[in-house]
């Protein structure tokens, strides 16, 4: 285990910390391939030839710019003013694709032939999918067995497009399992391929290079606020699992002063009860898959398991520069549980029309609840709306069992007997 500490602040940036998070805790097989990816990132972000052809993807493939919607029947019910920043319009239907296309082209550029990515809630596996569909890749994409179970669809999708997924056994069968499986893929093969990791974290350089392709959403959003709003709102919210697209969505608002950056964790039961994923409310200082972080650890320093109702926040780490802009203040993190993000879920269809991902009801669900006391009156937001829900339907009507009328559409209605469980007269 080779570790980074930096000695200085100059050096703490180009060894990517943020603060005393970051830095690179790796196996000394992987130190070849992180010092190749920071060479072949700075070389892209100097080559115009890079930008332009990530510009161009973006808009004739991507689907962006992504539209800033002020979302009328929300903004009654929160209180406050609400405009979603929609990702859920990209292509593959998340903020994913954003980091993956650029991770693609550093691909081609430092010659590999394949790629392989985690995956949570499958929203990242499928944009991985995607991209190695489009640039000729071989794929291999990691998904927790339970995950794989409650992300259905997305394991299909990634399978149409050509990739293999491995469901991973091991642990909780979730997340961070399929990132261990990862690595351990990685540190085997890494001469052929590129470990595509899907958030903001992981060893330096990933949590930089990943931050700086989601800055996109809050560029776009700056300027369409600007012209659409007038001004700066007063918030920016985006729900946090590693962490992109909230670091994507705060990343361009960090010098803004007055506008808060609010990042909404997955408390699952609760925070404190035991079955939570909100890392920075209830996590301690760790180095989990090669930085040092915050996690949900024990008093030994042995990961805690996480739970959440959604597979891409189900996770016990999050970013380091999460972590630094939590400690050092610039940021607020708070938490949903799953009860608030059932309580999204529903109120974005029944209000907007919109079906959202389990993430991103997470911070739909603390607007509802919490946003007009913690905000005030008046008060104008941005929410990232990071992903549609198409993937979470089957879920959502196993989980929650309100919506009846849609169960037994599916057939999975348990509330009422089937002709099975009725006894003979
Ligand atoms: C739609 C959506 N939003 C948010 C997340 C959480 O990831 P991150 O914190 O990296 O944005 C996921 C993860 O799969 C996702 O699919």
């Amino acid at each position: 285990m080779s570790i980074t500490t930096p000695a200085t602040e100059a050096t703490a940036a180009r060894e990517g910390y943020f603060g005393a998070f970051g830095g690179q805790y790796v196996p000394e097989a992987l130190s070849g391939a992180l010092t190749q990816l920071v060479d072949a990132w700075h070389d892209a972000e100097h080559d115009p030839a890079f930008a332009s052809e990530l510009d161009d993807l973006r808009r004739s493939y991507g689907g962006r710019p992504t539209p800033l919607y002020r979302a009328g029947r929300l903004s009654e019910e929160a209180g406050v003013e609400v405009w979603l920043k929609r990702e859920d319009l990209a292509h593959t239907g998340s903020h994913k694709l954003n980091n993956v296309v650029g991770q693609a082209l550093l691909t081609r550029r430092m010659g590999k032939p394949r790629v392989i990515a985690e995956t949570g809630a499958g929203q990242h596996g499928v944009a991985t999918a995607t991209a190695a569909a489009l640039f000729g890749l071989e794929c291999t994409v990691y998904m927790g067995a339970e995950d794989c179970r409650r992300q259905r669809l997305n394991v299909v999708r990634m399978q149409l497009l050509g990739a293999e997924v491995v469901p991973v056994e091991s642990g909780t069968r979730t997340l961070k399992d399929a990132i261990n499986e990862a690595m351990r893929d990685w540190v085997t093969n890494v001469d052929s391929t590129h470990y595509l990791i899907g958030s903001a974290m992981g060893p330096h350089p990933f949590p930089t290079i990943v931050r700086e392709l989601q800055k996109v959403i809050s560029i776009e959003a700056k300027e369409q606020f600007a012209l659409q709003a007038g001004g700066v709102p007063d918030a920016v919210i985006a729900c946090v699992g590693g962490g992109s697209n909230a670091i994507g969505s705060f990343a361009d608002w960090i010098a803004v002063e007055g506008v808060e950056l609010i990042g909404i964790e997955a408390a699952g039961e609760g925070v404190g009860s035991g079955r939570s994923a909100a890392t920075i409310s209830e996590g301690r200082e760790a180095v989990l898959h090669g930085s040092r972080s915050i996690a949900l650890v024990d008093e030994d320093g042995q990961v805690r398991p996480a739970h959440s109702v959604s597979a891409g926040l189900d996770y016990p780490g999050v970013g380091p520069e999460h972590a630094h802009l939590a400690t050092s203040g610039r940021g607020t993190y708070l938490s949903a549980t799953d009860d608030d993000a059932l309580l999204g879920f529903r109120r974005t269809c029944e209000l907007e029309g919109i079906i959202p991902a389990l993430e991103p009801a997470h911070a739909v669900g603390w607007l509802l609840r919490h946003g007009h006391d913690h905000l005030g009156d008046g008060a104008r937001v941005i929410l990232t709306m990071s992903g549609r829900g198409d993937k979470d339907v089957d879920e959502v009507v196993e989980v929650a069992g309100w919506d009846v009328g849609v169960a037994k559409a599916f057939g999975t209605d348990r509330s009422e007997p089937t002709d099975n469980d009725r006894s003979e007269p």
